[in-house]
């Protein structure tokens, strides 16, 4: 009996060695594998020289969050993250931050390293003034088109939910019209135009615009509303999205003016139109046909206020006129885009071809906004200003 429990005792002992052994080894398999998977030797560092709006974290998260296709870049917005600024691999630079100012810029700067222009907003609201910026920047991320990165504030889709560049061969599609459900989602519309507005003046003067078009609206006794900070129209809170039910159930057009005129700026305003069953009536600098649908927006900028409103009244009239404004739906979706997306930037910083090609605008301001001398002197600065 003795015997057999000592026998036992052995057998337990054993059994627990090898479970230990067993953990152990899993253990390190398991650690291992976690260096593999993290360790990237070749990380991208990138700096934020001021915070990016829609890049509020530090570190890889935005990346891997973001499904991006690289991951191997690494934000931060902490300058001495290094010793030395000239160990990032990128530093990005803010609109609003160089626009008016260059003060506060670094003291050093590598050869090799890039430093990116990044805009999320127009080149009319913020040219660029001081002279420090022509020979400056390597790359640049904007919304025009020739950027280094570019990137849109919308995208448009195919039915097989393809995102579209920006030279886009649209298809023919006046013989597919849209459904009688769809018609009668159409048929609760009674009023003209609507537009909410919160900046009441612009660089790009749409509150003339507006008036104007009022005017000529007013020769066909159609009305257009305006609603929030800058009309007298409410639609419960002030904010733009309780108007969304307002706009789809009484309105036959939304105006998606943008606030100032620049090449390329193309904004989410028409969306405001589109996902309500408005058509847009589009004002900005962009060559629309580039961006949107034919047939699915009036250009304003174009045809001018009495056209604009002769063509407005006209599809009121005549219902298959208007129901045509919406025959692309069909064929395309149009959604908001990432402004800045990250992604981009990361596969471009893993672009050897691009990283070793030395770049740099050398005239910059006349680039970012070809009226920049202008446009500084509106802020009291001149162009040739020096610190
Ligand atoms: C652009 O960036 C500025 C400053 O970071 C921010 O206040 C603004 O909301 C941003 N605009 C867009 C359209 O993301
Ligand atoms: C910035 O980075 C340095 C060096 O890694 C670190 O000592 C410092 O605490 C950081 N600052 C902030 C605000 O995170
Ligand atoms: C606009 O309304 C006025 C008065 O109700 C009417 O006399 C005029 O014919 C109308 N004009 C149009 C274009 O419908
Ligand atoms: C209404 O519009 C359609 C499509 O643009 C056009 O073919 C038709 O002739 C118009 N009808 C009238 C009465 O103007
Ligand atoms: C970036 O621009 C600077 C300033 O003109 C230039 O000296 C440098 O060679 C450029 N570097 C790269 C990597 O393009």
């Amino acid at each position: 009996m003795a015997r057999l429990t000592k026998y036992l005792k052995f057998l337990f002992h054993v059994i627990i060695l090898v479970l230990i052994n067993y953990f152990i080894k899993n253990q390190k398999h398991i650690k291992i594998e976690k260096r593999i998977e993290r360790y990237i030797p070749d990380m991208k560092h990138i700096l934020m020289w001021t915070k990016l709006s829609n890049v509020e974290v530090e570190g890889q998260r935005y990346f891997i969050t973001h499904n991006c296709h690289l991951i191997n870049c690494y934000f931060t917005s902490n300058r001495s993250f290094f010793m030395d600024l000239r160990y990032f691999d990128a530093i990005v630079f803010n609109v609003q931050d160089v626009s008016r100012q260059s003060s506060d810029l670094p003291e050093v700067r590598s050869i090799v390293q890039k430093y990116i222009f990044a805009a999320n907003d127009s080149s009319d609201n913020y040219p660029v003034c001081s002279p420090v910026y022509d020979y400056y920047f390597n790359w640049t991320w904007t919304y025009k088109r020739d950027s280094s990165i570019p990137y849109k504030f919308i995208s448009v889709y195919n039915i097989h939910n393809e995102e579209l560049g920006n030279n886009i061969l649209w298809d023919n599609f006046e013989t597919v019209p849209v459904s009688k459900q769809f018609k009668s989602s159409l048929s609760s519309k009674s009023a003209a135009a609507a537009i909410y507005l919160d900046k009441c003046i612009t660089s790009g003067k749409r509150e003339i615009f507006l008036k104007n078009l009022k005017i000529c609206l007013a020769t066909y006794n159609l009305t257009l509303d305006v609603f929030g900070p800058c009309g007298t129209m409410k639609c419960g809170r002030t904010s733009l999205k309780s108007c969304y039910y307002r706009i789809r159930t009484t309105y036959y057009f939304y105006l998606a003016l943008e606030d100032s005129i620049a090449d390329d700026y193309i904004t989410k305003t028409v969306l405001f139109g589109y996902n309500n069953l408005a058509v847009p009536v589009v004002l900005g600098g962009a060559e629309y046909n580039r961006f949107l649908p034919p047939y699915s927006y009036i250009d304003a900028k174009l045809l001018g206020e009495e056209l604009t409103a002769k063509l407005m009244y006209e599809a009121i009239q005549n219902k298959t006129k208007y129901y045509e404004f919406f025959n692309w739906r069909n064929h395309y979706t149009i959604k908001e885009s990432n402004v800045l997306d990250a992604c981009s930037l990361c596969q471009f910083l893993n672009n050897e071809g691009w990283l070793k090609t030395g770049t740099v605008y050398t005239t910059f301001r006349n680039w970012w906004n070809p009226f920049y001398t202008e446009r500084c002197h509106r802020f009291g600065l001149t162009a040739k200003f020096q610190f």
